[in-house]
């Protein structure tokens, strides 16, 4: 019987259940509270704190299957998928951890058992051998007189070149972390030239290693160890690729019955197998591709998939295709898929639609170029272009490169990369919103510390021009020597105030940046100013405090937001005035109540604590290694300002702040929705705006229970009881409505009348709610099979509704004769043939035609 992979799982589970163990799920693919890590890439990675003696657990003996990427950091295959038949960027670690319980002896007596005794995975000991760290005498002893392996198979692993714990049999987590000696396991699979296949790491967790080469011992030695499924699973299915064994050969059978493949090429269907697994669960696990961290991976691996789903052939958007696929042979076990399949679907897709764009030109160019290379050289001027001016990533290029046997130059794509950097710093613009800059030396900014600052006209503009000077009432732009004015920036508007000079007032609506000069935009007042006068300019300083409110609380919501939401969060735009702050991030769900008041919560607890708030200038790598935030496609300077408030916010900033916390006095988010997919917004207000908001809210309430005439804290309930009230009355209003409709339609029947085998009525209403019209003329209609019902209501307006009996409708319409009612008594409305209705306007002949056409009707009838 072929051992399907739900059945090595659940015999992994099984196997160390009855060995104690207590079965933990594994974690999510993003661990929120380790930075160090993007995705994750072991089964250890969620007890890392155990291992290290930060976090107690209960449970000294766990097992689990976790869900790894593999695709960035220290562990990292992404560019052999594809390439080998044993790499992938997502797998299932099968794990067993001993936090202080067992240590080498009896982990590595499990696993033997598991891999060889009959009774579970049965594998033939001959064909397993196993390495060693280099000095672990005591792995040796185990492996060779309690298993009984002999010499020859017990491999023993030096460090490199002498370098302490540099060892492939010294297994780190990342850079830091825990880590110490393992043993792993290896299956030869061709029995005479020797071919082996790691299956099983079994890692004796002994140190943390910190910075500087420092290994500090662990309190607590503990076993950590990990055997891929997939490569499990194909040994014991007898295949000699993970990529032939249930799960891939299902995946892969699908897609090519999809029928979109022209070119069978191997290669590219194990990428796209792997690539639609990782992708899917990195989504379901909330990532959506950008251009940083997880995003940035995520969009490179569907990216990847994208160029070899092209390569074979696939020129329309099929990605989002595989979803179903996927979930078809994993979805069972992994509910996760199933819960966002639609999410996964429409973000594949709208990924695989921009990226075609730029594909299809990248490739063009490239595939033309390598027509004509030299020496199997791609020069990196080209790679350069390709992805500067068009986008297209340099990953790709050289995966393309790869598998065409062609080298990329990459001295002269660094050269390139280089040149671009010192360009875009240097880069000055001349002319900006049809302003020419002059080219005298910048103006200053002095507003940080300077509200009020007398200095020198150095040049001024009317109508986008130069001018010697700005008369009265004229609009204009100012330069001056040194300015309190802060130019909007970094979402911060840009401050107002006044010019003045000996000769007149410039009022400054706002200011703005253009390159390097600060210009103050506005009108004079009264009077003149010319050039070279000598002038005092003065910003709106309450408007500036409260800006400043504003945007040092921005700063503790972007905290916030991480913090609560996940470091994933990414500031995408901000907008900070007097009034209001705005902020845009990206996130996929709205945020629950929940959440927001946590959010809430943590910026005015940093308010209460009234901070002092700490400038620095800084080189911007150091900053960078300081963990403080940027926008990461910003180019910054050398030396960056930064902004801090304790540890709870650390930002890259120019922008002006309060001076301690406690001045933002209140923090209140007013609205939260969604922008555009898959960023968000946030409204919110600062100080007495915010006051004022919840006093509001107060007001509303306090008018509710006047309405509801309650005073007391129970009027949540009285609303409750009211709108149960309500419903009731509805309901019973809805009975009486019926009995009433019923009765109606029992006494107007009476009225009709029968011409052959024929009936009709025609009858006036008088302040019939509209409504119930309908429903008398069902009633109406159930009581007589061949029927023309017109009914009259003479209310505010005059409504009317026609209804006749399919049979008859063969003969008159209803819809015609509404038309032919038109015809003697004006209205509107329309229908079908077997109902009509509309209104019709009053006149004084009204009664009179409608008698007239009741006649006519009759007559119709009578003839048939
Ligand atoms: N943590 C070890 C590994 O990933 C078992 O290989």
């Amino acid at each position: 019987m072929i051992k399907t992979t739900s059945f090595i799982r659940q015999n992994f589970l099984e196997f160390f259940k009855e060995k104690k163990h207590k079965i933990y799920p594994g974690s999510s693919l993003v661990l929120e509270n380790d930075p160090t890590l993007l995705f994750v890439n072991a089964g250890m990675n969620q007890f890392k704190n155990i291992f290290l003696g930060y976090q107690f657990t209960k449970n000294k003996r766990i097992s689990t299957i976790q869900h790894c990427i593999r695709t960035g950091g220290k562990h990292n295959d992404l560019k052999n998928v594809g390439y080998t038949n044993r790499h992938h960027t997502f797998f299932e670690m099968l794990g067993n951890f001993s936090f202080g319980s067992y240590f080498k002896e009896k982990s590595i007596i499990y696993a033997w058992e598991l891999l060889t005794s009959k009774k579970w995975f049965g594998i033939d000991q001959d064909r397993l051998s196993v390495t060693i760290y280099e000095n672990d005498i005591e792995s040796f002893h185990i492996w060779k007189n309690i298993i009984g392996l002999s010499d020859n198979k017990i491999i023993k692993m030096k460090d490199k070149k002498n370098l302490l714990y540099t060892s492939k049999n010294f297994w780190k987590m990342g850079k830091y972390g825990p880590c110490g000696p393992c043993t792993e396991i290896f299956y030869n699979y061709k029995e005479k030239n020797k071919k082996f296949l790691e299956i099983w790491n079994i890692v004796f967790m002994q140190y943390n290693a910190l910075p500087n080469k420092i290994y500090k011992k662990l309190k607590t030695p503990s076993v950590d160890t990990g055997m891929g499924l997939e490569r499990i699973a194909s040994i014991l299915q007898g295949v000699k690729s993970n990529y032939k064994i249930d799960i891939f050969k299902n995946i892969i059978k699908n897609i090519k019955k999809l029928n979109i493949i022209k070119k069978n090429n191997n290669q590219s269907l194990r990428v796209i197998s792997d690539h639609i697994r990782s992708s899917s669960f990195i989504i379901a696990n909330n990532i959506l591709p950008s251009n940083e961290n997880r995003g940035y991976i995520l969009r490179k691996i569907i990216r990847r998939a994208i160029l070899h789903g092209r390569n074979i052939g696939i020129n329309k958007c099929f990605f989002y295709k595989l979803v179903p696929i996927l979930i078809k042979f994993m979805g069972s076990e992994n509910k996760i898929l199933i819960k966002n399949k639609n999410k996964i679907e429409k973000i594949l897709k709208i990924e695989e639609l921009k990226f075609s764009e730029t594909l299809k030109k990248g490739l063009k160019i490239l595939k033309n170029e390598i027509i004509n290379i030299k020496n199997n050289i791609l020069d990196g001027e080209i790679v350069f272009y390709l992805y500067d001016t068009l986008g297209f990533p340099i990953d790709l290029t050289k995966e393309f490169c790869k598998e065409k046997n062609i080298i990329i130059d990459k001295i002269s794509l660094k050269e390139k990369i280089k040149k671009q950097k010192e360009n875009s710093v240097n880069k000055i613009k001349t002319k900006i919103n049809g302003i020419s800059l002059p080219k005298i030396k910048k103006n200053i900014f002095v507003g940080y510390k300077n509200f009020k600052k007398n200095s020198l006209i150095k040049l001024l503009y009317v109508k986008k021009k130069i001018v010697s000077i700005i008369k009265n009432k004229e609009k204009g732009q100012i330069i001056i020597e040194k300015t309190p004015f802060y130019p909007e920036s970094g979402g911060q508007i840009g401050d107002s105030g006044v010019i003045k000079s000996k000769t007149g007032k410039f009022i400054v609506c706002n200011t703005k940046k253009y390159g390097k000069f600060i210009i103050h935009n506005g009108y004079m007042d009264y009077g003149y100013i010319i050039k070279n006068d000598l002038i005092t300019a003065k910003i709106n300083l309450k408007k500036r405090k409260l800006i400043e409110k504003n945007h040092t609380a921005t700063h503790l919501l972007n905290s916030a937001l991480k913090k609560i939401l996940g470091k994933n969060v990414i500031q995408k735009g901000s907008l900070i005035n007097d009034k209001k702050i705005r902020f845009d991030f990206t996130y996929f769900k709205s945020l629950t109540f929940k959440k927001i008041y946590k959010i809430e919560k943590f910026v005015n607890k940093v308010i209460q604590k009234n901070i002092k708030i700490k400038y620095n200038l800084k080189k911007f790598k150091e900053a960078k290694n300081k963990k403080f935030t940027f926008l990461k496609n910003k180019i910054y300077k050398k030396i960056v300002r930064t902004i801090s408030i304790k540890s709870f916010s650390k930002e890259l900033c120019k922008g002006t702040h309060v001076k301690k916390t406690g001045k933002i006095f209140l923090f209140k988010i007013v609205n939260e929705k969604s922008i555009s997919f898959g960023i968000r917004r946030i409204e919110a207000l600062t100080y007495k705006k915010a006051f004022s908001k919840i006093k509001k809210q107060e007001k509303d309430i306090q008018k509710i229970k006047k309405i509801i005439n309650s005073n007391d804290c129970y009027y949540i309930k009285k609303i409750k009881n009211i709108l149960i009230e309500n419903k009731k009355l509805f309901k019973k209003n809805k009975n009486i409505n019926k009995k009433y409709i019923y009765l109606i339609s029992k006494k107007i029947s009476k009225k009709v009348i029968k011409i052959n085998n024929n009936y009709f009525l025609l009858y006036q209403f008088k302040n019939e709610k509209k409504n119930n019209l309908k429903y008398i003329i069902d009633e109406l209609q159930k009581k007589f099979q061949s029927i023309i019902i017109i009914l009259i209501n003479f209310s505010k307006k005059i409504n009317f509704l026609i209804k006749i009996s399919k049979n008859l409708t063969k003969i008159i319409q209803a819809k015609k004769l509404l038309l032919f009612m038109f015809k003697k008594i004006k209205g509107k409305g329309g229908g079908n043939i077997y109902i009509s209705e509309g209104i019709l306007y009053k006149s004084n002949s009204i009664k009179k035609e409608i008698i007239l056409f009741k006649e006519f009707i009759i007559s119709k009838l009578k003839k048939l």
